[in-house]
């Protein structure tokens, strides 16, 4: 598709007067509570608009924690967070490919690809996935990932609501909202994320106050201060690992905990979520093997964040287990 971009400093669209012509609605996809998103069609292709509700008491209670856990007190607003990042981002197959965005309309918003098959959650739940396929999944979003962290982007919210599903079958890592450009600004950085989110269960031990730097190795300990409380390549990772479980058992992290001080609590103790064993019993499926669980989940979920497994070995090993199968997508 042609690219188009409504630069974000110039509003091309107010200029026109042409506000919302550009833009056909085709569906309203999901109504949330600080943001709409839209299907819709813009040059005769179909993309996604998601519109930021800046009046509503969830976008203002979003952003008033965002800016008290960032250091730079400068009031910027959360969409612009999510714009800049994301505009950031050179286009790669297992990202969400950014069109443009206005952040001067009344209603800001954001333009980006269209994928039809949503979350993995829902593409999991909708359809039935060979393991293969999942395999590739797993793979793709861990290059995803590393391509972000080569841009500098650390993403802070993985989880599988924050994967979309193409048409063919591709993971698209999107919604950068909480997003991180490791600029060499110390002012700019995300200083904790934990009350901004309901993530909890996808979270890393070390960004809670509670995290017991006891437990490193000296050498750790010389390094930890530096990502103390923050978000880090080290914490997408532990996040990746949750986002495994996810795929393998089909349901959250701590599902089967209602009360969610109790999870807060497993989080911080760096405590592994119920290992995942098949449904009907005995089965040889790689997903619940040991490998998977010890060699990938575990390794992710390292109290010790330097001691994390890399992307680029967790995506070697997911390579490796997958079956000579034609048709992996
Ligand atoms: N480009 C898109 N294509 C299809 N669905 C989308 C797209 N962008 C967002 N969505 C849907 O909207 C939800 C919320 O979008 P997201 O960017 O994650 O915002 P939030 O900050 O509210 O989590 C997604 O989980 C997905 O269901
Ligand atoms: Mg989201």
């Amino acid at each position: 598709m042609t690219l188009f971009i409504y630069y974000l400093y110039m509003n091309i669209l107010k200029l026109k007067n042409k506000k919302i012509s550009f833009f056909e609605i085709i569906k309203l996809f999901r109504m949330g509570g600080y943001c709409t998103v839209y299907k819709g069609i813009y040059n005769g292709a179909i993309v996604a608009k998601k519109v930021f509700d800046t009046h509503s008491s969830e976008y203002q209670k979003k952003s008033y924690l965002n800016n008290k856990s960032c250091r730079n007190k400068d009031n910027r607003n959360l969409y612009m967070r999510e714009i800049e990042i994301w505009n950031k981002i050179k286009g790669h197959p297992f990202i969400l490919q950014f069109y443009g965005a206005s952040h001067i309309s009344k209603h800001p918003f954001i333009i980006s690809e269209f994928c039809s098959k949503g979350t993995v959650k829902r593409y999991l739940e909708k359809n039935i996935i060979s393991t293969n396929q999942k395999l590739q999944i797993m793979h793709d979003i861990a290059i995803g990932i590393y391509h972000l962290h080569k841009c500098k982007i650390i993403h802070g919210d993985i989880k599988s609501d924050n994967v979309l599903i193409s048409d063919n079958g591709t993971p698209k890592i999107c919604d950068f909202g909480l997003s991180v450009y490791l600029s060499n600004d110390p002012k700019d950085e995300l200083i904790s994320i934990c009350e901004i989110t309901d993530s909890t269960p996808w979270k890393a031990p070390e960004l809670f106050n509670e995290y017991n730097i006891n437990k490193l190795n000296a050498n750790s300990i010389n390094k930890f201060r530096i990502i103390k409380g923050k978000i880090s390549e080290y914490s997408d990772i532990f996040s990746l690992g949750r986002l495994y479980y996810e795929i393998i058992a089909q349901d959250n992290p701590f599902h089967e905990i209602m009360y969610k001080p109790e999870v807060e609590k497993k989080v911080v103790n760096g405590d592994y979520p119920n290992r995942v064993y098949p449904k009907n019993g005995v089965n040889n499926d790689i997903l619940y093997s040991d490998k998977m669980w010890n060699e990938i989940l575990v390794r992710t979920w390292e109290y010790d964040p330097f001691s994390r497994i890399k992307l680029l070995s967790i995506a070697s090993i997911l390579n490796q287990m997958k079956t000579q199968e034609p048709n992996v997508r």
